[in-house]
């Protein structure tokens, strides 16, 4: 019988190597580098150089592609529908907040995260004088069914709850059970659905078919679930899969983009073969 997690904290610390990435590519600030980020990076690079070589991409390949395609949503659901209230649940270290305060002074942006994490964000926002009436930093835990961390309290009290809201998860599904996960994405749509026009934007990871490859990532896969003490999971296999499963979970539409159809138009790095990664695009 499988039990449903109740403590994700054991995720959190991925947060630092992510942020590292960002920093390394010119995306981030000083304000989000950290000491440990900079350690993992840098213990990582071997075998992210092993990894390109052998298999044409890596794990900093499919980090880049997904978090410069999902900035390209969000900037396009700003100005083409008009939303000015964004949600990144899991931000982490991410420095999209700080980008896209940058490039849209006028939104509302709420980064959320684990308290833990979500305090360690806020002091490093607050350093640097970011943190205001529009920019704001809350605790949350997507797995609690009750209390003030809860997914549906935190939207209705931080945003205009008569206006749509662009909410972003990246970097977290793929640490939960699909039953797990399934359960956050159908109470997420349901909140949106209370605010129509919303949009929401993850990324999945899908099993490579090619069999060498498929045994090391599952290899990886268990590695990365034992040292978070979580349930690393591949949720879906096709496109097809990925779709019908949102649609399945209460969104009324569901696109899912591969980075392929992205190169040369995003400045993403490209992979030798198909592609690991996938946006998910969903709305309510
Ligand atoms: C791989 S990091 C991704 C961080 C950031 N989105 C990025 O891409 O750089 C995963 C994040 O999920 C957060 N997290 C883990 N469990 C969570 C939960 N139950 N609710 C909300 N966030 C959670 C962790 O604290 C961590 O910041």
């Amino acid at each position: 019988m499988s039990r449903r997690p109740t403590d994700s904290s054991g995720i959190s610390f991925t947060a630092l190597y992510t942020g590292a990435v960002w920093h390394r590519h010119g995306l981030s600030d000083d304000t989000l580098a950290t000491g440990k980020g900079r350690w993992l990076y840098r213990l990582m690079t071997p075998f992210e150089a092993v990894s390109k070589a052998a298999v044409g991409g890596n794990i900093r390949t499919f980090l880049l592609q997904r978090h410069l395609i999902i900035d390209h949503l969000i900037d396009r659901a700003i100005t083409e529908r008009g939303i000015t209230q964004v949600l990144e649940i899991a931000c982490g270290m991410s420095p999209r907040g700080i980008r896209l305060r940058h490039r849209h002074p006028l939104i509302h942006m709420v980064e959320a995260d684990l308290p833990d994490m979500a305090g360690r964000k806020a002091l490093r926002l607050l350093a640097t004088n970011r943190l205001g009436d529009h920019h704001q930093v809350t605790p949350i835990d997507i797995l609690a069914d009750h209390g003030e961390y809860q997914l549906e309290t935190v939207i209705d009290r931080v945003f205009d709850n008569t206006r749509p809201v662009i909410i972003i998860t990246e970097g977290l599904t793929s640490y939960f059970s699909l039953a797990t996960i399934t359960d956050f994405w159908r109470r997420l749509s349901t909140a949106m659905a209370r605010r129509p026009g919303s949009v929401y934007l993850s990324e999945s990871y899908y099993q490579p078919s090619q069999p060498l490859l498929n045994t090391t990532l599952k290899a990886l896969g268990s590695l990365l679930g034992a040292a978070t003490r979580s349930q690393v999971s591949f949720h879906f296999q096709t496109d097809d899969q990925a779709r019908e499963h949102f649609l399945s979970c209460g969104f009324t539409s569901a696109t899912v983009h591969d980075p392929r159809s992205w190169y040369g138009v995003l400045p993403i790095p490209e992979s030798r073969g198909e592609p690991m990664v996938r946006v998910i695009e969903a709305s309510c």
